[in-house]
């Protein structure tokens, strides 16, 4: 079933439109990978999904419109993001992040307590550190903390922008693991920004090659590694 479905999508900043009526699919259980070099567009896509820039043409959720929608209501809807570049509250404490990211919740202080727990002990970095601020995190770690808080809004998508940005290649493999274990096991779908395109084309359902806010060609990796072109502009071999 198709979860996320964005038609003609543009959206820019000011005067400056950058990505040009671009068409993205994720369905219930893929893992969608968003590849393309710096300035392609591909943190202004994941903006104009989850409703944080303007934007025009059809998206909708769930078989529902949310081109409309505020952010919040977006999150609310079912779609968390994890931005670039680590987004955490760096004054608050990782255990008040977490509660941060339960903002949109209805369903009371017990389930958030359970879900805080089971991210602890997905992360037990994050339990080891749990008073302490954000903002003094080492970098894997505050990433880790920006994808458990996006997921404490129990989340259906999860838009996840470049998680292994400056991280060793070991917390990347890591990281990564939990996101494909996430997605066999909860049945989360992710949509992925990486510049490791080898090792996002190695978890990926599907991918989509963004050149300068169009689309150049999209498929499963195994299509895509088919192609010499492609292999040897987008995954260097
Ligand atoms: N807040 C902003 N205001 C104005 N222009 C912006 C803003 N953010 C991005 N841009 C411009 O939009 C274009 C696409 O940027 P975007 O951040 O989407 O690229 P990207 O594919 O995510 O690149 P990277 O791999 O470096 O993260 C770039 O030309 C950039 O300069
Ligand atoms: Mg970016």
């Amino acid at each position: 079933m198709t979860l996320l479905r964005a038609q003609g999508l543009t959206a820019g900043y000011g005067p400056v439109t950058v990505l040009h009526e671009i068409d993205i699919e994720v369905n219930e259980g893929e893992i969608v990978v968003v590849l393309g070099a710096n300035g392609a567009g591909k943190t202004t896509t994941m903006r104009a999904i989850s409703g944080t820039i303007p934007r025009h043409g059809t998206i909708e959720f769930q078989g529902h419109s949310i081109q409309k929608a505020a952010a919040d209501a977006i999150v609310r809807a079912g779609v968390a993001q994890v931005p670039q570049g680590r987004g955490t509250f760096p004054e608050l404490s990782v255990q008040d992040n977490l509660l941060a990211g339960a903002y949109v919740r209805r369903d009371g202080s017990k389930a958030i307590g359970d879900d805080i727990r089971k991210w602890f002990s997905v992360f037990p970095r994050l339990e080891e550190r749990a008073t302490q601020r954000a903002g003094s995190l080492s970098g894997g770690e505050q990433q880790m903390l920006a994808i458990a808080r996006a997921l404490m809004s129990r989340p259906k998508l999860l838009l996840c922008d470049e998680p292994s940005m400056g991280l060793a290649p070991l917390i990347t493999q890591e990281l990564f693991n939990v996101i494909g274990r996430l997605n066999r096991e909860e049945g989360l779908s992710v949509l992925l920004v990486e510049q490791n395109a080898n090792l996002a084309m190695h978890m990926a359902s599907r991918v989509y090659l963004l050149e300068t806010g169009v689309i150049v060609a999209s498929g499963s990796a195994a299509e895509l590694s088919a192609d010499d072109s492609i292999r040897k502009a987008y995954l260097g071999f």
